[in-house]
């Protein structure tokens, strides 16, 4: 109950469940982890993922977000196809699936009606269904074969933050530990690399002065702002973007870098806030020309760069993590940045409008 959950000293939950997500990550790590320190899932999601030829994620809003980091850490470190879907999309549409299909059902709430209506069906087809939720007897978590819990404690605030960070999280222990059991080589210690994490996801909520620094310039009057990335970037982007419009209603989007000349470029204004990130090596010099291709057209460009790839132009460079998990803390400056434009703006950050926390109607 929303009622029982103190804000403490924060003016809204949300700023309070950022600044709790370096616990959440702590948290996680060890609610997966046997006696032996060791990474660990149930032995039959083991089995399920084993025996699947192809991951099906549904999900909706920030948790779809999520479903599209996961995908990359499933087919990249467990070598298993996974497609992602908007459950809406999904249920009237749906895919040509293949012989042996396992769907992941991500939500914070449990309790998304469009996410529903796709358990319905596919278990009505006899296929197995596994729910992460941040709610342990939650409708989708009791209608379907098994559950991994996000650990993240209640989540207030209708705009997701902790949440996300620990379904990608989760996400990213459920990828390892399946490749393990397939015998596949990871090369890096996952319970370091998140450790890693933890501690720069604390170093950046420190860091609040400047988030609150580039919203004033950037976001304070504008009436649009895009979001840009390559790879991992570009969806980390889309969550930013929803971030943004979520709680300032600014209008704001995210695209992949590459696709902004067929199309969105022709977008940009003199002004235009255009947030980039870049956090991936392979990816970093394009992500830079496209930047310099709006900056051109008399974008106001603000680069998020990490550690090690950082250039003099950077607006802030995060602090360096696993080229994998760099989502985890790259969401953070644009959690805080969409904080502070909202209040900026004088919009209620907690409760927008026309938005609720959690939808059950389809
Ligand atoms: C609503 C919320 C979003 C959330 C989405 C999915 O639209 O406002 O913040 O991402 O539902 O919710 P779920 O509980 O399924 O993750």
């Amino acid at each position: 109950d929303a009622s029982d959950i103190e804000k403490g000293t924060y003016p809204h939950y949300m700023l309070k469940e950022i600044d709790e997500q370096p616990l959440v990550m702590r948290k996680i790590i060890q609610a997966y982890q046997n006696d032996q320190n060791e990474l660990t899932i149930d032995a039959d999601i083991l089995a399920a993922m084993d025996q699947s030829d192809r991951v099906y994620i549904v999900a909706c809003g920030t948790s779809y977000h999520a479903g599209l980091v996961g995908k990359q850490f499933i087919e990249k470190l467990a070598g298993v196809p996974v497609e992602v879907h908007v459950a809406s999309e999904f249920v009237y549409n749906m895919p040509l699936l293949s012989e042996k299909p396992l769907f992941i059902f991500i939500s914070q709430s449990g309790e998304t009606a469009d996410s529903r209506a796709v358990l319905v069906e596919v278990k009505k087809l006899g296929h197995k269904a596994l729910t992460i939720t941040n709610v342990p007897g939650s409708t989708l978590s009791r209608e379907a074969d098994y559950t991994l819990l996000l650990h993240a404690g209640p989540e207030i605030a209708v705009a997701s933050t902790k949440a996300y960070t620990a379904q990608i999280a989760v996400l990213s222990i459920l990828s390892a530990v399946t490749a393990k059991a397939k015998g596949r080589e990871l090369g890096f210690d996952l319970v370091t690399e998140l450790g890693i994490v933890a501690t720069a996801m604390e170093a950046l909520c420190d860091q609040k002065e400047e988030m609150e620094e580039i919203a004033r310039e950037f976001l304070a009057t504008t009436r649009n702002c895009f979001f840009i990335g390559r790879s991992l970037d570009y969806y980390v982007g889309l969550e930013g973007a929803l971030k943004l419009k979520e709680i300032s209603y600014i209008q704001a989007e995210g695209f992949a870098g590459g696709e902004l000349k067929h199309g969105t470029i022709a977008l940009i204004e003199e002004g235009t806030p255009v947030i980039a990130l870049s956090t991936q090596e392979n990816v970093d010099l394009s992500i830079r020309g496209n930047v310099k291709e709006v900056a051109a057209r008399g974008a106001n460009p603000c680069i998020i760069s990490m550690k090690g790839l950082e250039t003099e132009e950077d607006r802030f460079v995060l602090p360096a993590v696993h080229e994998i998990l760099t989502p985890l803390v790259s969401v953070i400056p644009l959690q805080l940045i969409s904080y502070y434009a909202a209040l900026h703006r004088d919009c209620d950050v907690d409760k927008p409008r026309n938005l609720a926390k959690s939808v059950t109607v389809e």
